[in-house]
């Protein structure tokens, strides 16, 4: 099994890494190789005008990537980094187009998963400034939470001498909230496990709706889907799939896909159970989602796409 270090090596030499973060696994290059960049598109075979997310090691590589690093930013920084937080940024000269999708902004993340501090940590000695990546999956597909599913969705496509690293399965298991900080106040672009509310508390400013028309491709329509139909709610009949709360019973013949007992749990068993659903072919999986908490709002944006025609 490869080392973080072999994997930072790599990097610098242009090849890709697949890694684990506490939200979902990533696929990344050195955001200073285009070259590089360019095969994440084409592993991933997303639409070139769709930004990365830049990966840093330390808060002190954000000055690199932007121009501005406004003090609200720079509190929510102090707070939830490394955690699963992406901060939109006015960029640098140094986050070139191919990075960007030519937008005049830059995502940035300090992830918190231990092997992704490794990796990020060895590659910042070898000189790296940062490694844009985005979630692990084809285009539209479910992201991975861990590295068997990176090896389902991407496998044929990841050369030799490209790097999967193992790290479990991803703690958080949703995307990270991604906070678009370009304006005078925080926005939110996705949802996540960091909520509005611990924003407002944290930055003392409101939080309001985005008026950058920056693009963000968890924001179409139909996205994190798996290949099995998913319904949202209803009820599901003998050999259909179910994810739902503990407190849920399972209808007789019905495939118990997971019984978490909490929004959290939720969210960390949601893509692996509905990969479940496609393993074992199911004509159908069911989701009963949580409700009445800020993580459960993020868990149906997700299911609200995923369940979309
Ligand atoms: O949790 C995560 O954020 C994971 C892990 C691997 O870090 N990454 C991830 O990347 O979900 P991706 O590429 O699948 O989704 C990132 C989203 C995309 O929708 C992209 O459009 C948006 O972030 N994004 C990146 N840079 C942006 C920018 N400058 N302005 C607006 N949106 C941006
Ligand atoms: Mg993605």
């Amino acid at each position: 099994m490869s080392t973080s270090e072999q994997a930072a090596k790599a990097l610098i030499s242009g090849k890709l890494d697949a890694f684990p973060t506490e939200t979902v696994y990533g696929l990344g290059g050195d955001a200073s190789i285009e070259t590089a960049v360019g095969r994440i598109f084409e592993v991933k075979n997303r639409p070139k005008d769709h930004p990365l997310i830049v990966h840093i090691a330390n808060v002190s590589d954000v000055d690199f990537w932007a121009s501005e690093f406004p003090d609200y930013a720079k509190k929510l920084a102090e707070k939830f980094w490394p955690g699963p937080m992406t901060l939109i940024l006015p960029r640098s000269e140094n986050a070139k187009d191919f990075i960007t999708g030519a937008q005049e902004s830059v995502g940035l993340r300090i992830p918190k998963h231990p092997v992704a501090q490794e990796l990020l940590q060895a590659f910042s000695n070898l000189g790296g400034k940062g490694v844009a990546a985005a979630s692990a999956n084809r285009f539209g597909q479910l992201s991975p939470t861990d590295a068997a599913a990176v090896k389902v969705e991407l496998g044929e496509s990841l050369g030799s001498e490209d790097i999967i690293l193992d790290g479990g399965l991803s703690d958080v298991g949703i995307e990270s909230t991604i906070i678009d900080c370009t304006g005078t106040n925080p926005a939110v672009l996705r949802a996540g496990f960091v909520s509005p509310q611990q924003i407002q508390q944290v930055t003392g400013l409101e939080v309001v709706e985005s008026t950058s028309g920056v693009r963000v491709s968890g924001a179409l329509k139909r996205h994190y889907s798996p290949r099995t139909p998913l319904q949202l709610g209803g009820e599901a009949k003998a050999g259909e799939g179910l994810i739902a709360l503990a407190s849920y019973p399972t209808p007789t013949g019905v495939v118990r896909l997971a019984s978490p007992s909490t929004s959290e749990e939720f969210a960390h068993l949601l893509y692996q159970s509905l990969r479940k659903a496609d393993e074992l072919g199911l004509s159908k999986v069911l989701v009963i989602p949580p409700q009445g908490d800020h993580l459960a709002d993020a868990i149906l944006d997700r299911l609200t796409k995923a369940a979309s025609k």
